[in-house]
């Protein structure tokens, strides 16, 4: 087949995509933002995150203002078994899975010594092993249809050593290696991938209260969420390799 006819394949396929379905992995409340500028954008959108009461209330809540149906199922993502699960409830509510979104994560801010082996763990296998599970899980369909995006949402510390953080340092610097390795796999074959790095996000992480840091170091959710979608919208045959975000007055 003609590098041309290829084009034109995929120019084909995405013209197609009236209704673009998306696995995005979070809480309701952190999702609002996102599903919200998904959901406008005609996306259609399936959460999930471990808090089902959390999740069942907030998407009644999108349900009503947006008049359409989210999916959501719980799921914890640090368990193997339940990230495979959790694609096919997907898959089973979404018909298929075109835009897998990653963006679970966990981390704490203390002295090494300090962190026990249950903490490195559990840190590894939801910012690092988690994102490989899922994508594993969702690349098949993705590679059958010739077209699929994957957003690994890292964090400029993928980049950037920060003493007291060096577990989930190497947790993200780790995701920002799987992804652009895998990229040169799947590249070629219709599927693209983004890594996104934002610097320090007004949200709960880290027992934070959301919505309470100093917006001149601190980027809203939904400033993220909205450079989200407007990836998923770039021309089939673009892609942004690395998207690195920093709220404009942030120390970096
Ligand atoms: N906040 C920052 O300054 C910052 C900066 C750069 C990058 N990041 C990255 O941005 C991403 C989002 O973090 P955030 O700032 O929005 O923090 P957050 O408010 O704490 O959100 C973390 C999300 O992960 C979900 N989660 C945690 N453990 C989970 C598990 N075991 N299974 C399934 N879902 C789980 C949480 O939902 P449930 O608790 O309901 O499960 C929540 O939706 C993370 O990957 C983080 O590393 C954050």
């Amino acid at each position: 087949m003609t590098s041309a006819t290829r084009q034109e394949q995929l120019a084909a396929i995405f013209k197609s995509a009236t209704v673009i379905p998306v696995l995005t992995i979070e809480r309701v409340e952190d999702a609002v933002p996102l599903a919200r500028a998904l959901v406008e954008r005609g996306y259609r959108v399936f959460l999930a995150s471990r808090n089902e009461s959390e999740l069942r209330q907030r998407a009644e809540t999108i349900e009503r203002d947006f008049n359409t149906s989210i999916g959501w199922s719980r799921a914890d993502l640090r368990n193997a078994v339940e990230c495979r699960a959790l694609v096919a409830t997907a898959e089973a509510f979404l018909g298929r899975i075109d835009v897998l979104i990653n963006n679970a994560g966990v981390g704490w801010y203390k002295p090494f010594m300090d962190w026990s082996d249950g903490e490195i763990l559990e840190l590894l296998a939801l910012n690092l092993a988690a994102p490989m599970l899922l994508a594993h899980a969702v690349l098949p369909g993705m590679l059958a249809r010739g077209r699929g995006y994957i957003v690994n949402v890292a964090s400029d510390l993928a980049r950037r050593p920060l003493a007291n953080m060096a577990p989930y340092v190497g947790s993200k610097f780790g995701l920002l290696g799987f992804g652009t390795s895998l990229h040169r796999e799947v590249r070629d074959r219709g599927v693209r991938l983004t890594t996104v790095m934002p610097g320090v996000i007004d949200s709960a992480f880290n027992g934070a209260l959301e919505g309470t840091k100093d917006p001149r170091w601190a980027l809203p959710p939904s400033a993220l969420a909205t450079r989200i979608v407007d990836l998923l919208a770039l021309p089939y045959n673009v892609v942004i390799d690395e998207l690195t975000i920093h709220p404009a007055g942030g120390d970096y």
